[in-house]
């Protein structure tokens, strides 16, 4: 029997908060009717179209496009925090190799944060000079987790590379052709920000405490993790990597819906339509296929595409970002147990930005119960 006179109204009670709202943002927009996306009122197409990470980064954290010399200044000071401290990777030496390149990413990640220059600084000032430390110490951070996975050193940056190719340089140990740089590049760029999803949320929870901006995106990173969640782009790939043949995948798909299969890459909770993300990273992840020899890869992700959204579209079930990710990462060289982290990487960017939009006069968040046990005994 639900008691006590707290119980929240019926109004204001959601199991998963669906449908809840938590406050107003200016960050971006999503429209899970049409199949929109903006960050800062740009759409991610045309970002993707004109726009550097760095670029989109600014534009998420900072609410404008940069000027030119905004932009310099703000690689410049990526470019400056590109060397984590040391202890960092000597954690990484004792965390064993098969553990996931994301507990290995986040355990390094930690340790950093204990050698942060102020780490129990919490004043607005202090938690605005966070962002550029956070996104080139994770940058170098997860290259050397996913080297870790095969036992090889981590690599020196390359200064005046940007952020993707440096990204990939570290981790893989060569450059790639211009084209899947930019092809990465795009795939951060759709996922550098998507409002308060689980793992914003997570941070959001962290940050309104008066907690650390490095404590709340480690809070992200672990919302992130789940196979609901981040994890479902090396699930998607993991799926489609066992076809051969697009005869082949639509045959398991249709079998598949028959017996009710729940898709990893298919299905969002905003959007009940198209993922704009993925339209957005299509013509990258063809060429790339393409250009690798692995056209059957293409067929079979449109194969199933096609099948599952016959049968599933009209509930308003879809191709989400994580269907498609991996068929960009794979052919690169990225291992796939590697791939929720290029989408930690950029999402993280966003999680910052809620934070920060939220510090300066966001109350803490302590959403309540409904307490449904035993009435106290007499
Ligand atoms: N494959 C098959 N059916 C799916 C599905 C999928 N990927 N996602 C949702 N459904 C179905 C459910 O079975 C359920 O059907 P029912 O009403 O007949 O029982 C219905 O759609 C609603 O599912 P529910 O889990 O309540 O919806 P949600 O809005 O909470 O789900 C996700 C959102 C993302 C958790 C869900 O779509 C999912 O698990 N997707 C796969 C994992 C994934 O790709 N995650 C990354 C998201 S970016």
């Amino acid at each position: 029997m639900i008691g006590g006179s707290r119980a929240p109204s019926p109004q204001s009670y959601a199991r998963g908060l669906e449908g809840l709202v938590t406050g107003d943002t200016m960050i971006s927009d999503i429209d899970g009717t049409t199949g929109g996306l903006t960050y800062r009122g740009y759409s991610i197409a045309d970002l993707v179209a004109t726009s550097t990470f760095e670029a989109v980064s600014y534009l998420i954290l900072q609410g404008e496009l940069p000027t030119a010399s905004q932009l310099e200044d703000w690689r410049s000071e990526l470019r400056r925090w590109r060397r984590p401290p040391r202890a960092a990777f000597d954690a990484l030496a004792r965390v064993p190799r098969r553990a996931h390149p994301l507990a290995q990413y986040r355990t390094m990640l930690t340790v950093a944060a204990c050698h942060t220059p102020e780490p129990e600084n919490t004043t607005l000032d202090a938690q605005w000079r966070r962002p550029a430390r956070i996104l080139s110490w994770t940058s170098a951070l997860a290259a050397a987790a996913i080297r870790h996975l095969d036992g090889r050193d981590a690599v020196e940056p390359i200064e005046d590379l940007g952020f993707a190719a440096n990204f990939l340089y570290q981790t893989l140990g060569v450059i790639p052709p211009d084209e899947e740089v930019r092809a990465f590049e795009a795939s951060l760029i759709v996922q550098a920000e998507h409002g308060l999803h689980a793992a914003a949320f997570a941070a959001l929870v962290v940050i309104s405490t008066g907690a650390d901006l490095g404590s709340a995106v480690l809070a992200g990173m672990g919302a992130l993790s789940g196979a609901r969640h981040g994890g479902a782009n090396q699930l998607a790939f993991e799926m489609m990597a066992r076809f051969e043949s697009a005869d082949q995948a639509g045959t398991w798909a249709r079998a598949a819906l028959e017996r009710g299969h729940r898709f990893p890459g298919f299905g969002h909770r905003v959007y009940r339509c198209p993922d704009p993300r993925v339209k957005a990273l299509e013509a990258h992840a063809e060429a790339i296929l393409k250009s690798h020899g692995l056209e059957h890869r293409w067929e079979v992700y449109t194969a199933l595409r096609a099948e599952v959204e016959s049968v599933l579209g009209p509930k308003g079930i879809f191709a989400n970002v994580d269907s498609i990710t991996g068929l960009l990462y794979h052919p690169m060289g990225l291992p796939v147990s590697a791939f929720p982290i290029p989408f930690c990487l950029a999402i993280q960017t966003g999680w910052m930005a809620h934070c920060l939009e939220y510090l300066p006069d966001g109350p803490m968040i302590e959403p309540g119960a409904v307490y449904v046990g035993h009435e106290e005994s007499s």
